[in-house]
C-alpha cells in the first residue's frame, strides 16, 4: 500500500468509528468534545506517521515537499468523512491558509498567556458554542505542543537545504524559531449544529 493509501485508510477508518459514536446529534457538549478529541488524536497520529517515515526515508526536505502536497489534503479527508471542519492553525502560519479567524486568535492568544504563566502547552483545549453566520457553530481548539522533532523545520537552527525549500514554497512563512515546549500552533475543529 502506498503512503497514500494507507493515511486515507487510518483517516477514513478513525472517521467512521467517529461517526458511529456520534450518531445522536442533540447538543452535549461532553460527547461533541469526546468525539472532537478522538478527531484530532486520528488526525495527528495519521500526520506524525507519515512526517516521521518520510523524514527517515528520503530526509527533511523531501518532507517538506510532502507535508505541503499532503497536508492540507490529510484535513480535507478528515472533514469529508466526519462531516466536521479539521483543520490546523497558528498564530504564526507556515502556509497562510492556516491563518487564524478571529475566533482562533483569542483563543489561541489566551493559551499563550497561560503557557506564560505555567501551565503546559500540550494541555490546552478550549470548546465552544458561537454564533457564526446565524448559525449556532461548535468549535474546539486543542493547543500542538513543540517537540524536539519539529525543530529540523520550525526551530531556529535550520539547515540551509531545509531553510531554502520553505522559502522557495512559502515565501511568507513565520513559522520558525520555535523551541520545545512552545505553542506550535492548534488543531481547530468545528461542526455546525
Ligand atoms: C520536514 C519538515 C517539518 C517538520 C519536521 C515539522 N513540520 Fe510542521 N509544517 C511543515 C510544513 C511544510 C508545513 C506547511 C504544510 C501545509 O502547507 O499545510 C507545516 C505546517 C505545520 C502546522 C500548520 C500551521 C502552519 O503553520 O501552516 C503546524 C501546526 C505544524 N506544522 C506543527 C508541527 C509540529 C508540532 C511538528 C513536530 C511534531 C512539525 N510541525 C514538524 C514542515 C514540518
Amino acid at each position: 500500500m502506498s503512503t497514500r493509501a494507507f493515511v486515507a485508510f487510518v483517516v477514513a477508518a478513525a472517521v467512521a468509528f467517529a461517526a458511529l459514536v456520534a450518531r445522536d446529534r442533540s447538543v452535549d457538549e461532553a460527547a461533541l468534545q469526546a468525539e472532537a478529541r478522538g478527531l484530532i488524536k486520528d488526525y495527528s497520529t495519521a500526520l506524525l506517521g507519515v512526517l516521521k517515515s518520510t523524514m527517515e526515508s528520503s530526509g527533511p526536505v523531501e518532507a517538506i515537499a510532502f507535508c505541503n502536497r499532503e497536508a492540507p489534503a490529510i484535513a480535507e479527508t478528515a472533514s469529508q468523512q466526519s462531516g466536521w471542519t479539521v483543520a490546523r492553525t497558528s498564530l504564526k502560519p507556515r502556509n497562510p491558509h492556516a491563518a487564524p479567524d478571529e475566533f482562533e486568535r483569542r483563543v489561541m492568544t489566551e493559551f499563550v498567556a497561560q503557557i506564560a504563566g505555567g501551565t503546559p502547552t500540550a494541555s490546552l483545549r478550549h470548546a465552544e458554542i458561537v454564533e457564526q453566520n446565524g448559525e449556532r457553530v461548535f468549535r474546539y481548539i486543542q493547543a500542538i505542543p513543540t517537540a524536539e522533532l519539529c525543530l529540523t523545520c520550525h526551530g531556529s537552527a535550520l539547515k540551509p537545504e531545509v531553510a531554502a525549500k520553505i522559502r522557495a514554497l512559502y515565501p511568507a512563512d513565520q513559522a520558525t524559531g520555535f523551541a520545545p515546549g512552545q505553542m506550535r500552533g492548534a488543531f481547530t475543529l468545528s461542526r455546525k449544529l
